[in-house]
């Protein structure tokens, strides 16, 4: 099953995305972990995506297309993937229907979770995220086992550089301007698949699998 998560920051992607990686075992990726992974290493990609990715802003098309294609055609997601904060833009979505059509394949669906603005400043402010695997924690819904550690690697957990809340204003009026196009393109592929992201963790993710058919 090939699948994309669509939604706001913090409309809840990568907590759910994780959960639709295990139930179908196919990998979760994550452009947003991606970059951060390649920002924390010090590579070029990572200097390069830094500046945008603090300001709240998209980083270029042509610095996530290639590097999802060649990800995509690796052999763990011959079955299937789940992709997190890809594609964000119409070009995006162009550029991953011809490279998934390259491959004589098609995504199945794409899942808009639906989270009001209001909804998303409290939770970005709540958010703690692993330095080291990227996995998420809310510190009121989802809090770690033990504060501040996570509860998979053990590492450190932190308050996001892009989540102070001028930079997850400006993140949202760019997710309006260039991402939210995504669900009338995906409406017309007749792929598109929305739930109410404002319902509990469990509860979303029920709504997932019962759209999904599984
Ligand atoms: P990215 O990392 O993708 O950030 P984002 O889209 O802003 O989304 P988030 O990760 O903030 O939120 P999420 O939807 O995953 O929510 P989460 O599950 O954590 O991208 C970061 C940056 O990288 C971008 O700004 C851009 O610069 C760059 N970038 C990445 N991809 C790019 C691309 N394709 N093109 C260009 N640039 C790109 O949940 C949020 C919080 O809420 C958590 O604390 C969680 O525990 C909690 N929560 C989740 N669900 C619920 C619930 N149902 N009820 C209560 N709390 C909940
Ligand atoms: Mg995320």
């Amino acid at each position: 099953m090939k699948i994309i998560m669509l939604g706001a920051p913090g409309a809840g992607k990568g907590t759910q995305a994780a959960r639709v990686a295990d139930e179908y075992r196919i990998p979760h990726i994550s452009t947003g972990d991606i970059f951060r992974a390649n920002i924390k290493g010090g590579t070029e990609l990572g200097k390069k995506a830094k500046g945008y990715m603090d300001a709240g802003k998209l980083v270029p098309d042509e610095l996530v297309c290639d590097l999802v294609a060649d990800r995509i055609s690796q052999e763990d997601c011959k079955d299937g993937y789940v992709l997190d904060g890809f594609p964000r833009t119409i070009p995006q979505a162009e550029a991953l229907d011809k490279a998934v059509a390259a491959m004589n394949g098609k995504i199945d669906f794409a899942v808009n979770i639906d989270v009001p603005d209001e909804a998303i400043v409290k939770r970005m402010g709540g958010r703690r995220a692993c330095t080291n695997c990227g996995a998420t924690y809310h510190v009121e819904f989802n809090p770690p086992k033990q504060a501040d550690t996570c509860d998979v690697c053990g590492s450190k957990l932190v308050l996001r550089d892009d989540d102070k809340p001028e930079t997850v204003k400006t993140r949202l009026s760019v997710y309006h301007e260039q991402t939210q196009p995504l669900i009338d393109y995906y409406e017309d592929q007749k792929i598109l698949v929305t739930v109410d992201g404002t319902k509990d963790m469990e509860e979303v993710f029920s709504s997932i699998k019962e759209k999904l058919g599984a």
